[in-house]
């Protein structure tokens, strides 16, 4: 199979069309059985679920190409997990969760040519999505659905690559006590936009979220996770009912603990203890680890001893071991590889 011409080392986090997408529609109670089709825009009622009142999931996961040329996705049985969570938590039908391992596997075969080859740095990202498609009114979940897989390849998240951010304590919240937060919908998205385009135009590249109860504990960004380094080498992530369950934070802590013999810890982190900290990640699949070198709050800034110009030594061990583990260069714990081709 021939790859597309693409400039693979210079590819940013952005959409290309690629050639074939995963549709599945739902409808009177029942998904049908789902077919990829070339077509890459939508019609649905003006008054669609999606439309109205924000009913929409999704999830992120990515294709990479291994050492050897196998084409492989990381973990996509947790994706179709969590996809199952969100769809509960805003009344809409579960794809059920190997159709949805399925339907990745589907859409990455139809998209070979555009997984970026080894060593590229870049990787095919995949996005399944679902939305409320039938009009609603009154509010109320829809009555039909779409399930969606599209692909198209990136490169890193943040500008500079694998460089340390600046990110800033945000004064808006992310997510409420009870809310939302701990799902991947794209209302949690939607409100988060005037706070990035606010940091953007500030200079900072994320914006830190504290709990909107006390405002005193460290929650997550706009996209990833929280991983701090103690300066004894003890890996602190945030726990709170209120983030995303980061499927590479999860991964993460088993790499740290079970391939560096680090210590790791999940408890809540009060912001009043991260200048104690040696390093700062951030984590999730787009971000991969990007590392943190300061964070402004209000007036004060916190500056990892790590700096600005690399990323600190564990940041470094734990961002090599994840990456070599989905490129194939490190044997995977059983089941985190799936093999397509
Ligand atoms: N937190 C938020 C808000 C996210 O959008 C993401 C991205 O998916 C993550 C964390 C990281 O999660 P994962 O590692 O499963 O991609
Ligand atoms: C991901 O990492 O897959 C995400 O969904 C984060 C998003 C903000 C790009």
């Amino acid at each position: 199979m021939e790859k597309k011409n693409i400039d693979w080392s210079n590819l940013g986090f952005g959409y290309m069309k690629t050639d074939l997408r995963y549709v599945s529609n739902y409808k009177n109670g029942t998904w049908d059985e789902g077919t990829l089709t070339g077509e890459d825009t939508i019609t649905i009622s003006e008054c669609a679920g999606v439309l109205q009142y924000a009913q929409t999931i999704f999830e992120g996961l990515k294709a990479y190409t291994t050492k050897d040329g196998h084409i492989v996705t990381f973990r996509p049985d947790l994706n179709a997990a969590r996809m199952a969570d969100s769809a509960k938590r805003l009344e809409m039908p579960v794809f059920p969760e190997e159709r949805f391992v399925e339907a990745v596997v589907k859409t990455v075969e139809a998209n070979a040519a555009y997984v970026p080859p080894f060593g590229s740095g870049a990787s095919l990202y995949l996005r399944p999505y679902m939305f409320g498609s039938s009009p609603v009114i009154g509010v109320k979940p829809a009555e039909e659905y779409q399930f969606r897989v599209f692909a198209t390849p990136v490169g890193p998240y943040f500008k500079g690559g694998a460089k340390p951010i600046t990110i800033r304590v945000s004064d808006f919240d992310r997510a409420a006590p009870n809310g939302t937060g701990h799902i991947k919908a794209g209302l949690n998205y939607a409100m988060s936009l005037h706070a990035i385009v606010s940091a953007h135009e500030e200079g900072f590249d994320e914006n830190m979220y504290l709990d909107s109860k006390t405002r005193t504990k460290v929650e997550e960004t706009g996209g990833a996770n929280f991983l701090f380094v103690t300066k004894d080498n003890k890996i602190v992530t945030p726990k709170s009912d209120s983030i995303l369950p980061s499927i590479t934070r999860r991964s993460l802590m088993h790499v740290a603990k079970e391939y560096l013999g680090l210590e790791v810890e999940e408890r809540e982190v009060f912001f009043d203890e991260v200048k104690d900290f040696a390093e700062c990640g951030l984590c999730g699949t787009a971000a991969v680890i990007s590392p943190v070198g300061k964070i402004y709050d209000h007036g004060k800034e916190i500056c990892f001893p790590s700096g600005m110009e690399q990323m600190g030594p564990i940041t470094q061990k734990l961002r090599e071991t994840l990456t070599g583990i989905q490129m194939g260069e490190i044997e995977a714990p059983e089941g985190w590889i799936k093999v397509i081709k």
